[in-house]
């Protein structure tokens, strides 16, 4: 009889460990959006899920009082070897995840971050910033070469800070890619003060561990706000699309918006696009293009307080588009793959290229900001002026 009770708190032991673990899974930093983009990780996740409500059951049933005692030992034996198997590979999963937990980073590169409080300069162009996005360090498709061309380009071109807007690495668990990128923009960027978004490559898997290691270490969320006097830069947290737009960081958002003065400029930075031309994948079916999460829960508040310019990647392809008073800017060209030619074309869309690596070059004037998107060795592309709102 006590050796049945034993049993039974193992049992409830194991079911809880392997619980706790998928609690812990699910709600890691962009999890759930990989699960909503890619099914592959949907059908690992919900198998999982499937197994652990198995187990719970199985050990429900064992707690039956069957007459036949026999019946009633069996049960509960085949509940614990089930119970067992489901939490050894949930601990297994547990235990690579948190690798990045533990593991020390080399940490002494010579890099500013651009700090949140700056001034503008007096003459025009007021402030004059390089931005890009998807680099992708650690993937073997990426194009070294224009990534590094690109950083050399920014570095010899006298800016006032460089922002990356996200896929830093190509999987965030793997911190080497975070140490690449860091070497490479203190070898090449001549000192430029930096700034870095999280992309959904970065948050993989527990990946958000190793990014806050290397950057913003000091910031309680994945969004943040920069002021130049009058100019202002908003950061959001959007990784695959609006999921990560919680309630706190909508009224965060709401806000920063409310408070600044509708006569001064704003930009908005985020990783995942809202409206961007692009594809369907042909493997999970998924529109990597007009993200309707994005615009309704996010680009229609950035349009109602009349914000003058929305920059992301995420796609890497270069873009300019247009909607209501705002413009949108795509610049997830700074070295991952380059996309195929765009199938869908968004109704937004004022100028589109998706064959050139490169950045986007943002001056800021009185009453105006200029955009030149550059190849990778500063050459022009295309321009354009977006007027204060
Ligand atoms: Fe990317
Ligand atoms: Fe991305």
């Amino acid at each position: 009889m006590k050796k049945i009770k034993n049993i039974q708190i193992v049992n409830i032991i194991l079911i809880l460990v392997s619980t706790l673990v998928l609690l812990w899974l699910t709600n890691l930093h962009g999890f759930t959006g990989l699960c909503r983009w890619n099914p592959q990780y949907n059908r690992i996740l919900l198998s999982l899920w499937a197994s652990d409500l198995i187990i719970i059951t199985l050990f429900l049933v064992s707690l039956i009082n069957f007459k036949n005692k026999k019946n009633k030992k069996l049960l509960k034996w085949i509940s614990l070897i089930t119970s067992s198997l489901v939490s050894l590979i949930t601990i297994a999963l547990f235990l690579v995840l948190i690798i990045p937990t533990f593991s020390k980073v080399e940490s002494n590169y010579n890099l500013k971050e651009i700090e949140s409080n700056n001034s503008l300069r007096e003459n025009e162009p007021l402030l004059k910033l390089a931005i890009s996005s998807d680099p992708h360090w650690g993937s073997e498709n990426s194009n070294q070469d224009a990534r590094t061309q690109i950083l050399k380009t920014i570095g010899d071109s006298n800016y006032d800070g460089f922002l990356c807007l996200g896929d830093v690495s190509e999987i965030g668990s793997t911190y080497s890619s975070y140490d690449l990128a860091l070497k490479e923009f203190e070898n090449n960027l001549n000192g430029t003060p930096i700034h870095v978004l999280l992309g959904n490559h970065d948050a993989l898997i527990n990946g958000t561990v190793f990014f806050k290691k290397y950057f913003q270490k000091n910031q309680e969320n994945f969004y943040s706000r920069i002021d130049y006097d009058n100019f202002h830069i908003i950061t959001l947290d959007l990784l695959w699309d609006a999921k990560e737009f919680n309630k706190k960081q909508e009224t965060w958002l709401i806000s920063q918006l409310e408070e600044i003065p509708q006569e001064d400029m704003i930009i908005v930075l985020s990783h995942c696009f809202g409206y961007c031309s692009g594809y369907k994948d042909p493997e999970t079916g998924k529109e990597w293009y007009d993200n309707k999460d994005v615009i309704e829960n996010v680009d229609s508040i950035l349009e109602k307080y009349n914000v003058e310019l929305v920059l992301s990647g995420h796609n890497h392809l270069m873009e300019f588009l247009k909607h209501s008073n705002t413009s949108y800017s795509i610049i997830g060209t700074m070295g991952g793959l380059l996309d195929r030619a765009s199938e869908y074309i968004s109704p937004q869309s004022v100028w589109l290229d998706n064959t050139h690596f490169g950045y986007l070059d943002l001056q800021v004037y009185k009453d105006s900001l200029k955009l030149t998107y550059k190849d990778q060795n500063g050459i022009d592309l295309y321009s354009t002026v977006v007027k204060n709102n």
